[in-house]
């Protein structure tokens, strides 16, 4: 493992890419494998055993590759399976975190909604998140795990996209929503129709610049990290029975 080492970057499928987003803008050097597992999405209404079982496999898989740090850029999987892979392998691995703490930061005592997938509303790791800020603001959690679906799919702002979150948002027709945590890496890419549906956009917040400052502080003190130019990119989809067809595009580094 050295500085020319990839870091790898794993979802269920597109959401990551929010979060390289926001690892590129801080480390633009680094060489990246960006491994979207289609083949088991959504993760979101799988068993959390399930979901350890598959994410220790596909960290397996980064790190044969070589992979010198590994982002869990899914909030589903870090709250399910985090602290089960960094136990059995060496390689840092960072997760993602709601981004509850800056939102209450900005909104003391503010209107908080929390949109997530079903698995990280009913974990632990939430739940004693939102316990700490206990009585700093006021927290509404909705499930969303349709909206995984639509973003895949590219509609980020269909009308059939902002009808769905219309029905869920119906009960809360009454609340005025200061900040909206988007505790899900797909949910920023559909911020218009959450926007929509709403009815205002209220301010948003996700986790990507967080884990983006994470690694990027790990990759320091560890000195491994890369300054040199043209980084490399490999994209691997396991939806693929193909190994080549898997590794979708492949600029080597
Ligand atoms: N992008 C994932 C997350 O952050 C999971 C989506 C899914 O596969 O359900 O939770």
């Amino acid at each position: 493992m050295c500085k020319y080492s990839p870091v790898g970057i794993l979802d269920s499928g597109v959401g990551g890419i929010s979060v390289l987003k926001h690892i590129r803008k801080i480390l633009p050097s680094e060489n990246i494998i960006y491994f979207a597992d289609k083949e088991n999405a959504p993760y979101g209404t799988k068993k959390p055993s399930e979901i350890i079982k598959i994410t220790d496999r596909n960290v397996a898989y980064l790190e044969e590759f070589g992979c010198k740090a590994i982002v869990i850029a899914c909030n589903t999987a870090t709250s399910a399976a985090a602290e089960t892979v960094r136990q059995k392998y060496r390689i840092p691995i960072i997760g993602l975190e709601p981004a509850i703490k800056p939102a209450v930061r900005k909104f003391p005592g503010g209107k908080i909604l929390l949109l997530a997938t079903p698995i990280t509303l009913r974990l632990p790791k939430l739940e004693k998140l939102i316990n700490e800020m206990h009585g700093e603001a006021d927290f509404t959690c909705i499930p969303a795990p349709g909206l995984v679906g639509y973003v895949e799919s590219g509609n980020l702002c269909s009308e059939e996209t902002v009808q769905y979150l219309k029905k869920l948002f119906s009960p809360y027709s009454s609340v005025k929503f200061d900040a909206c945590v988007l505790g899900c890496t797909h949910f920023p890419f559909a911020v218009r129709a959450i926007s929509r549906a709403l009815g205002y956009s209220p301010v948003f917040f996700d986790g990507g610049a967080g884990a983006a400052k994470r690694l990027c502080d790990i990759l320091n003190k560890e000195k491994i990290f890369h300054t040199g130019n043209n980084p490399g990119y490999i994209v691997w989809n396991t939806r693929f029975k193909n190994h080549l067809e898997r590794l979708l595009y492949c600029n080597k580094f």
